[in-house]
């Protein structure tokens, strides 16, 4: 395909805030992984930290860590490969499908982990069994799964399978909206695991009197404990710089004239609003 060496085209459309936000978002994804590596990876218990990496006997620790790898920085640098930098389509698609399936592999590393974590008695530090999908985290965390995993389905029909061209078109805005949204319940899963954890470990400080210096409240809480509010600050800020990055601004669209245009029912591209500026349709993405 001829087209296939052109620079992807989605690369016009953002700003250069978005691509700052894109880089920012993209390197706060891996910062959470690091941090939650050294939460789960590190053994001094007594400084709250979650007792190391083994798939035999601690297999739980594999969960988080594995989860917010695959749905939160594969799956956001594979959003953004359309976006940050300039490179062939046919690379940019590569990297977009190899990035997600690097997610698909580690989210099913991390589930498998949870659920022979919880099932199986020997597979745990306390050596206790633990119920499944009771809490709130566990069913956020299953409907990004289940969004994210049909999603990359029928992306993969639609864009790796012999597709006719109006198909792909039609599905496009919809594999946006539901990979952006996946995105954003992963992270909140993220938060909301390590909320859990945070109670179950009891982290929250014992005050004898009114609580009138936080400060020093908050320090009385040992490292692993603060490290669990950190990384889902981390995981906050992710969100905040993925919105930043994928956001249309309108503004410069109109500038850079690559306003998003809609599709009729027979597929002919047509501008979304009137303008006198000149819009020019070789802008926009109709060969994912
Ligand atoms: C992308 C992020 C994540 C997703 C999609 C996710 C998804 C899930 C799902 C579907 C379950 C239910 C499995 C079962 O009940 O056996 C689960 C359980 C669990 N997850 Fe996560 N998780 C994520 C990140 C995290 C993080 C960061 C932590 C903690 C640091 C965590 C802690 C837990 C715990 C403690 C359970 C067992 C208790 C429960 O079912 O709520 N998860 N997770």
């Amino acid at each position: 395909m001829a087209d296939d060496n052109a620079k992807s085209k989605l690369y016009n459309r953002p700003g250069i805030i978005n691509k700052i936000a894109g880089f920012v978002a993209i390197v706060l994804a891996l910062s959470a992984v690091i941090m939650l590596c050294v939460l789960f990876g590190r053994t001094d218990e007594s400084q709250g930290y979650l007792g190391g990496f083994n798939w035999i006997e601690n297999t739980f620790n594999y969960h988080p860590v594995m989860m917010v790898a695959g749905l939160v920085f594969c799956c956001l640098t594979a959003i953004l490969s359309y976006r940050l930098v300039p490179m062939s389509k046919r690379f940019t698609k590569a990297m977009h499908v190899c990035f997600h399936s690097c997610a698909v592999i580690c989210l099913s590393i991390g589930l498998s982990a949870v659920f022979i974590g919880n099932d199986y008695q020997n597979r745990n530090q306390d050596d206790k069994l633990y119920a499944n999908l009771f809490s709130l985290h566990s069913f956020v965390g299953l409907a990004a799964l289940i969004l994210y995993g049909s999603n990359y389905l029928l992306g993969f029909c639609h864009y790796l399978m012999p597709m006719p061209m109006d198909y792909r078109v039609r599905y496009m805005p919809s594999h946006v909206f539901a990979g952006s949204f996946a995105l954003f319940a992963a992270i909140f899963a993220g938060i909301s695991g390590l909320q859990e954890l945070f109670t179950e470990y009891g982290c929250a400080p014992q005050v004898q009197s009114e609580d009138l210096d936080t400060t020093k409240v908050y320090n009385t809480m040992n490292a692993g404990c603060q490290l669990m509010n950190s990384t889902g600050l981390v995981l906050l800020a992710t969100a905040f710089f993925s919105a930043l990055a994928l956001w249309e601004n309108h503004a410069v669209s109109a500038r850079q004239g690559t306003l998003p245009l809609r599709t009729d029912l027979t597929t002919k591209l047509i501008p979304n609003q009137s303008s006198s500026s000149e819009i020019r349709l070789s802008h926009i993405e109709t060969n994912p």
